[in-house]
């Protein structure tokens, strides 16, 4: 575990460090704002923990982490006879599937996995090879996210007029993907356009995604941003502060149908009733096109402490019932546009999410 100083260090959310006996270097999201603890992660199981308690979270960063996760779970296996790798290789990406449910990004990059193992061995390639072209693919998703999130970022500027006031929940940031983001890349690259704006930033309960990462990031970027608590949006829009709201998706339906974190729904109803634009910023990965509309989504329910204990302190009594759902659905019908790296779609109906996903 090593720490970095708070004011200089620019996020590098993730990082491998060597061939395929390496390393996985992640920056603890669960320390943030106090703390920039980063972890190594020298085994699956540790990445799998990481992943589970959002030490690592965000849908592009999930996938990313669990692609490495793969490449350090087979270290088990690296000297073992086929059958043996393989198997190890099935109990490791079932394993790694199994650690958060909603973030489509996750069983996206394991596909990717599945597939790079099939091509490999097909092509009569060693064990050592194949091993050799996972951590190539898991860099490869890496890399690409970097790339993905600059293009976001592009689009989604066109949408914004300088002086614009534009609210997030949660956080979509560096943080949540390679570098860059998706929701906040829309701001990043206004700041490196020098469109002046100003961003509102929802807090986020339960877990404060929102005060500790995007308020942190946006201050690390001096980007001029107001904290407000969720309960504060309605207010803010009505007092005319709000031109566009921006967030990530964890999962994006056939229909356009969009999964994010809990709250988000109620963020887009908000605009809805104050005539300000909703938009989601999300990459094609995050797509998932086999659900026809946001009802399949499965939406992962979080441990009650998360409310009982808020933030490590008692807020309510522990005998309380709970419930913790981690993501909402917001209805495409209340979204302007997705903004991917692909383009803007709009209006999102399922014939343009089509068009844009599969082109
Ligand atoms: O539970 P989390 O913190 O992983 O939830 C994250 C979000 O809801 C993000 O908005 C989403 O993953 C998009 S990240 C670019």
């Amino acid at each position: 575990m090593t720490t970095a100083n708070l004011e200089t260090a620019a996020p590098d959310p993730i990082r491998f460090v060597g061939q395929t006996d390496g390393h996985l270097v992640l920056i603890d999201q669960t320390k943030l704002p106090v703390e920039l603890i980063h972890i190594e992660c020298r085994d699956v199981e540790t990445i799998w923990e990481a992943i589970k308690m959002l030490r690592v979270r965000g849908a592009p960063a999930i996938g990313i982490a669990a692609a490495y996760g793969v490449v350090v779970g087979m270290q088990a296996a690296a000297d073992k006879p086929m059958a043996e790798f393989e198997s190890r290789f099935d109990e490791v990406v079932e394993y790694l599937a199994g650690s958060r449910p909603t973030a489509v990004n996750l069983f996206w990059a394991l596909d990717r996995l599945k597939a790079t193992f099939a091509a490999a061995k097909e092509s009569g390639k060693t064990t050592a090879e194949i091993h050799d072209a996972l951590l190539a693919e898991a860099r490869f998703i890496h890399e690409d996210d970097r790339q993905v999130c600059r293009a976001i970022g592009r689009h989604g500027a066109e949408l914004i007029e300088p002086g614009n006031g534009i609210l997030t929940h949660c956080n979509a940031g560096g943080l949540a993907t390679a570098d860059y983001g998706t929701a906040l890349a829309v701001m990043f690259t206004c700041q490196d356009q020098g469109k002046e704006i100003h961003v509102f930033v929802d807090e986020t309960r339960p877990l404060l995604q929102g005060s500790r990462l995007t308020a942190w990031e946006l201050v690390q970027r001096k980007i001029p941003a107001t904290l407000i608590c969720d309960n504060m949006a309605a207010q803010v829009m009505k007092e005319g502060r709000i031109n566009a709201v921006i967030t990530g998706a964890d999962r994006i339906a056939a229909n356009g149908d969009s999964a994010n974190k809990i709250g988000t729904y109620g963020v887009a109803l908000l605009a809805k009733a104050h005539g300000i634009p909703f938009y989601i910023a999300a990459p094609i990965s995050t797509f998932d096109l086999s659900l026809p509309t946001g009802e399949g989504i499965p939406i992962e329910q979080r441990d009650p402490v998360e409310i009982i204990h808020g933030m490590g302190k008692q807020t309510a009594p522990s005998e309380v019932q709970v419930y913790n759902p981690a993501f909402d659905v917001t209805p495409a019908g209340l979204i302007a546009g997705i903004i991917t790296e692909k383009g803007v779609i709009s209006p999102v109906t399922p014939e343009n999410v089509a068009k844009v996903v599969a082109g």
